[in-house]
């Protein structure tokens, strides 16, 4: 049996210097500076951000870093070591939403929100940029994030725009890596992916709520999340399925969410959530029924049935964790995995083997991390057991045929700087 790979993260030291060698090469001169983002996990509040939801995301130690200039004109060149030596080039001038092609629509669409949707036209110019990074890409784990966020904070840097410095400042790159993802290249994402880039703390996990009415203060909250104190660990496992139905099907679950909080009468789903979620325990299930019960169709029911329910997980799980009562919190794992599976149905074969047998192995839950169709699982596990249950993933999935996933040790790592 082939053994399991770990991807280890690049030490900043390495990433910057990555960067800046591609960028030297590449441009024939020293960039003005070096930043770096990391991508996410979300530990549970999964498909809940675009609901006005709860999430719970940490950093990771694998981060994206750009080697950048400022220009004088508009023009925007970018190179990374995924980019097979090609630089890609885009002018700001004139330039239109969904106008650039191909991975150089994250970067340049940063600068282009900016410009044209956060009123910096006259600060921010183009830029030379030169990328590496340790993200797994498309593995769910938000390497695109990281490349926008990094951007974002290299530009706000580079043209002063001063919003890097504090975290209320940065819910305004967030949104500007959003615009970017959404209008440039056209990538549907909620504010999970971005927020937990630029506001996660090292040793913590964020809350994060997505209810738009609080301000940059009161939408997180940081939750200590030291896994070592606890003889714990996180396994993160990359299941490297292919995930083709990704675009069509995420926007599909978006589309029967608004309907339903529209059919409900509410403005998004939070609210029956936040009512739901506020009565004890054993009332719970039956509110839930006579909700859903008021939707006409069984999808939509079924949706609205995950995403009031993994709301509450959210809160459950900060609180059994806060407590210790680490069993209840792989509980809720498990109970999260489950739901996204039959009532959110996004997960594929590939993400509920790997949780299942992660948990017959030991852990104490599992569960498929991000937006699914493909991506990554998280597991809940004693201390030295990642590296083992990890194996036997890839064991199982080697017995199948399946293409060998990949495996990160993680801990709670620092934001975007
Ligand atoms: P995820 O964000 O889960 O990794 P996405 O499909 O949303 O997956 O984003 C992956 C895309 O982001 C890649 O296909 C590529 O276009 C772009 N990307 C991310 N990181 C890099 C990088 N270091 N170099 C080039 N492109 C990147
Ligand atoms: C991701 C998306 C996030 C969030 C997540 C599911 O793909 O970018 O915004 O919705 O899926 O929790």
């Amino acid at each position: 049996m082939a053994k399991i790979e770990f991807i280890d993260a690049l030490s900043i030291e390495e990433g910057a210097r990555q960067a800046k060698e591609l960028f030297e090469k590449t441009f024939g001169s020293a960039p003005a500076g070096v930043w770096d983002a990391p991508g996410r996990v979300n530990l549970i509040g999964e498909h809940t951000d675009y609901n006005n939801g709860l999430c719970l995301p940490i950093a990771l130690p694998h981060r994206t870093f750009i080697a950048l200039s400022p220009r004088e004109d508009t023009k925007v060149r970018v190179i990374s070591t995924l980019s097979d030596g090609i630089v890609a080039e885009a002018d700001l001038d004139g330039l239109e939403a969904g106008g650039v092609e191909g991975w150089a629509a994250y970067p340049v669409g940063v600068a282009w929100a900016m410009r044209e949707r956060g009123g910096f036209g006259d600060k921010v110019r183009g830029f030379d940029a030169a990328f590496s990074s340790c993200v797994p890409l498309g593995g769910g784990l938000s390497s695109s994030a990281a490349m926008t966020c990094s951007t974002a904070l290299a530009l706000d840097d580079v043209y002063g725009l001063g919003f890097g410095d504090t975290d209320e400042g940065r819910v305004t790159l967030v949104n500007m890596a959003i615009t970017s993802e959404n209008d440039m290249a056209g990538a549907a994402t909620g504010g999970l992916d971005q927020s937990a880039s630029m506001r996660c703390q090292a040793g913590k996990a964020l809350l994060l709520d997505c209810n738009p009415e609080l301000s940059a203060l009161e939408s997180v909250s940081q939750q200590e999340f030291d896994l070592d104190k606890l003889g714990l660990e996180l396994l993160v496992l990359d299941t490297q399925a292919p995930h083709s139905l990704n675009d069509g099907q995420y926007a599909a679950r978006r589309r029967v969410c608004e309907e339903s909080a529209a059919a409900l009468g509410v403005k998004s789903l939070r609210k029956p959530a936040d009512r739901i979620n506020a009565l004890p325990q054993t009332e719970r299930a039956v509110a839930v029924d006579a909700l859903v019960s008021r939707l006409d169709s069984e999808e939509a029911q079924k949706r609205v049935r995950h995403v009031i329910t993994e709301i509450g997980r959210v809160t459950e799980f900060v609180d059994a964790f806060k407590a210790g009562d680490i069993k209840r919190a792989g509980e809720l794992f498990n109970e999260s995995h489950n739901s996204l599976r039959d009532d959110y149905e996004v997960t594929v074969p590939q993400l509920d083997v790997a949780v299942d047998v992660a948990r017959v192995n030991g852990a104490y839950g599992a569960r498929m991390t991000g937006g699914g169709f493909g991506g990554s699982i998280i597991a809940l596990v004693d201390k030295g057991q990642a590296a083992l249950i990890a194996q036997k993933i890839a064991d199982e999935f080697e017995s199948r045929g399946w293409n060998a996933p990949r495996a990160l040790a993680v801990v709670a790592s620092n934001p975007a700087e």
